[in-house]
């Protein structure tokens, strides 16, 4: 696999993502408001799947501390960095949680990377974990959105299984003896000066590898045309529409 690019160069694409969208701040907006409405500013955020911790970072003045979870070694530094936060480099099913060690939980694009054998357990763990006011979130995009069809067509053409979208939770929750609520529907945008500048933007989410990296630039460049619409200003973007998800067990145990 010598062509597969390495972490450091995927987290600089993530990176080059997360500053090219006002999703994060619209998301950490919405979260903020239900936190601070049931727990002012002593709540605590268990953050799972923190990524670059852009996110994070807007979240942290509502809590008065973070635990942001994340496997993936290359992000600790951007993570510990955030005032409030403790980073833990670790795969959230492997996490020990005691209980009452948080207060709301959220999983923004990340639940899909909990292997599928291990989610039941995992959530389990999860709930018995929260503060007896807590709750779980998590974040996806709305099926059928825009970018959810551009993504569509590339990954078809890469021929490659995709994962993730409202449904795709609603399901695979379910599974698990869980129930998911769609509790804020928010219209975000993804952008860059002109389209070859959002070609490189979204590369992030399709081009682990340079055959990829080529396939997808190939067919963005007749595709993504067809998707944007007039981003800030003057510049072109990708509508998104991100849900935001209540997950809680079906029945209590
Ligand atoms: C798409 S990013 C989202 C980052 C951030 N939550 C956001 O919304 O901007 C998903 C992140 O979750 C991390 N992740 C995925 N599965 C994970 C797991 N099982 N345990 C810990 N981190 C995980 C990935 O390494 C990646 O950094």
């Amino acid at each position: 696999m010598a062509d597969l690019h390495s972490p450091y160069q995927n987290s600089q694409a993530f990176q080059l993502y997360t500053s090219n969208t006002d999703g994060k701040a619209k998301i950490a907006g919405y979260v903020a408001s239900l936190a601070h409405h049931r727990f002012g500013q002593q709540g605590v955020l268990l953050d799972l799947g923190a990524g670059d911790g852009l996110l994070t970072k807007e979240l942290a003045p509502t809590f008065s501390k973070i635990i942001a979870v994340e496997r993936d070694p290359v992000f600790k530094d951007a993570l510990g960095s955030i005032a409030n936060v403790q980073p833990v480099i670790a795969r959230m099913e492997e996490l020990e949680l005691p209980r009452s060690s948080y207060d709301v939980a959220l999983l923004s694009y990340s639940f899909t990377g909990v292997l599928e054998g291990e989610r039941e357990r995992f959530l389990t763990r999860l709930w018995r974990a929260k503060s007896p006011n807590g709750f779980v979130l998590a974040v996806t995009f709305q099926d059928g959105c825009r970018w959810d069809r551009f993504a569509d067509e590339i990954y078809s053409a890469l021929g490659k299984t995709r994962s993730g979208g409202t449904r795709y939770h609603m399901r695979e929750l379910q599974r698990c003896g869980w129930r998911a609520e769609v509790i804020r529907s928010i219209p975000t945008q993804i952008w860059a000066p002109n389209i070859e500048g959002l070609i490189d933007v979204l590369e992030y989410f399709f081009a682990k590898t340079d055959g990829e990296r080529e396939i997808y630039r190939e067919l963005a460049q007749s595709i993504l045309p067809s998707y944007v619409d007039a981003g800030p200003e003057g510049s072109t973007g990708v509508d998104v529409v991100e849900d935001v998800l209540l997950i809680q067990p079906e029945h209590e145990s």
